[in-house]
């Protein structure tokens, strides 16, 4: 049976460094959908596991993760005179600054491998969903969240060219650059965890459309997933 929804859900998997973040922020804007960003939600999930001893960047501690996430109150927030606007709150608490560090990336990774903290996240996952019409961005929004979503996106990339984005964010945000060779290391890792988990692994949906971003500008990739949503859904 399908998931019920109050409006057309798009979703958009692919690696970390294939710009789906901004392209699927600049999606929801121009086509009026909500952005909702599964990603922060394992990251919420994976700051407060570092912060409480559950997990190291290596090693976690599965069944007080999977506690940790079914007793946690996840929300998003709107807060316009912030940057990024929409934010996540864990227990009433901001954690947005703090979840874009590699320890969070990586941590985040590992404790999205659990099943139990996927099983606890997913009734979350599909809530915000459904709430009207909505662009999940993450690594099984097609295959598991929403396999029934109107139009599905996978976005892929070089690992070189996402280790260059991935240095530019890291730049831009003032954080302690590491080298361009370590960054491509973590994605490495990252890519292989999250590939190669039991549950949920990332990988692409049958009937998603795929888009090698390599190439192309954020104007460019943006402009071509609008172009196919429209004549998907019959937007004007
Ligand atoms: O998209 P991101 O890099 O912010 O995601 C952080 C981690 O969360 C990533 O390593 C994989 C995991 N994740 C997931 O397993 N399933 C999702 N739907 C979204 C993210």
């Amino acid at each position: 049976m399908g998931i019920p929804k109050l409006g057309p859900v798009i979703a958009i998997d692919g690696p970390a460094g294939t710009g789906k973040s901004s392209a699927t922020r600049h999606l929801a804007d121009v086509l009026g959908f909500i952005h909702v960003d599964t990603g922060a939600i394992y990251r919420a999930v994976g700051y407060l596991s570092l912060e409480r001893g559950i997990a190291t960047s290596d090693r976690v501690d599965s069944v007080r993760a999977a506690d940790l996430a079914r007793s946690v109150h996840l929300e998003f927030r709107r807060i316009p005179q912030k940057n990024p606007a929409n934010r996540i709150f864990a227990d009433g608490r901001d954690l947005t600054d703090f979840i874009r560090t590699p320890e969070v990336s990586m941590a985040s990774s590992r404790v999205s491998a659990c099943a139990e903290v996927r099983a606890a996240l997913l009734g979350l996952q599909r809530r915000l969903g459904c709430v009207g019409k909505t662009i999940l961005e993450g690594r099984d929004i097609g295959t598991v969240v929403f396999p029934d979503a109107d139009v599905k996106f996978f976005l892929t990339a070089t690992v070189d060219e996402r280790a260059k984005r991935r240095l530019v964010e890291l730049e831009a945000s003032g954080t302690d650059s590491p080298s361009f060779e370590d960054v491509k290391a973590q994605i490495v890792a990252r890519d292989h965890g999250d590939s190669t988990r039991a549950v949920a692994p990332l990988k692409k949906a049958e009937d998603a459309v795929s888009i090698d971003t390599s190439t192309m500008t954020l104007d460019q990739v943006v402009k071509l997933m609008e172009s196919i949503v429209r004549s998907r859904l019959g937007l004007s």
